[in-house]
């Protein structure tokens, strides 16, 4: 374990295999979601919620939704990472106390606020910047987990419409990414990744 964040962006890998009935608590969750909530959004508007299930019972009834994978009943807590297709609302209240607190003019409130409906006025604008700005909390989970001594594994195998209905997840909400947490029983399975070069575009195509 290391809260080095080099050591921890190094060793995190996607673990399968946890130790059954490891119980994470709810302080050492709360540090993690803590950290994953730093993540940055489009305009502060903090996309992201996470149904945290920790019972057996709950797990069980996730399991054939996620297609029987293993690793959400072996975790120690399985997170449904959600994005605010309505993220828009948000903004009326963050920004409507900053103008209150003098941080912001009300033309500039006004203009920001002008601005983010514009955009969710776009329902594709609403879902993807919801799938977006939760997946950057989702990667701030997977890291804080890790220094703190848990594994991870983030999963999009899962079928959205059948886990909306099973855990009541209102209209607001889109399930992103299902993130398993837990101690590694077994090492994950070495994973290759592409040379830089490969990845890398040197000022323009
Ligand atoms: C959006 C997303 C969806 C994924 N879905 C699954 C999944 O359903 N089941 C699974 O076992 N792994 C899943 N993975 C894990 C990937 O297979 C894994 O990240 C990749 O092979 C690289 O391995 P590493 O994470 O160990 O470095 C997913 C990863 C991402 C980012």
């Amino acid at each position: 374990m290391s809260e080095n964040i080099y050591d921890v962006m190094t060793a995190r890998q996607s673990v399968k295999k946890y130790v059954k009935d490891h119980q994470i608590s709810e302080q050492e969750l709360e540090e993690i979601l803590t950290l994953a909530a730093k993540a940055p959004s489009s305009w502060n508007l903090q996309h992201w919620r996470y149904l945290v299930i920790t019972s057996q019972e709950m797990k069980e009834k996730i399991l054939p939704i996620a297609y029987n994978q293993q690793q959400v009943v072996e975790s120690s807590a399985t997170v449904v990472l959600l994005g605010d297709l309505e993220a828009n609302k948000t903004g009326k209240v963050l920004y409507g106390e900053a103008l209150k607190q003098g941080f912001l003019t009300q033309e500039l409130h006004d203009t920001l606020l002008q601005q983010i409906d514009w955009s969710y006025s776009n329902p594709e604008i609403a879902k993807s910047e919801a799938v977006l700005n939760a997946s950057l909390s989702g990667m701030q989970l997977m890291l804080a987990a890790k220094a703190k001594g848990y594994d991870t594994c983030p999963m999009g195998g899962f079928d959205k419409e059948a886990i909306v209905k099973e855990l009541n997840i209102p209209d607001r909400y889109i399930p992103v990414m299902l993130i398993t947490i837990g101690k590694q029983a077994e090492p994950a399975r070495p994973t290759g990744r592409l040379p830089l070069d490969q990845l890398v575009i040197k000022e323009t195509f």
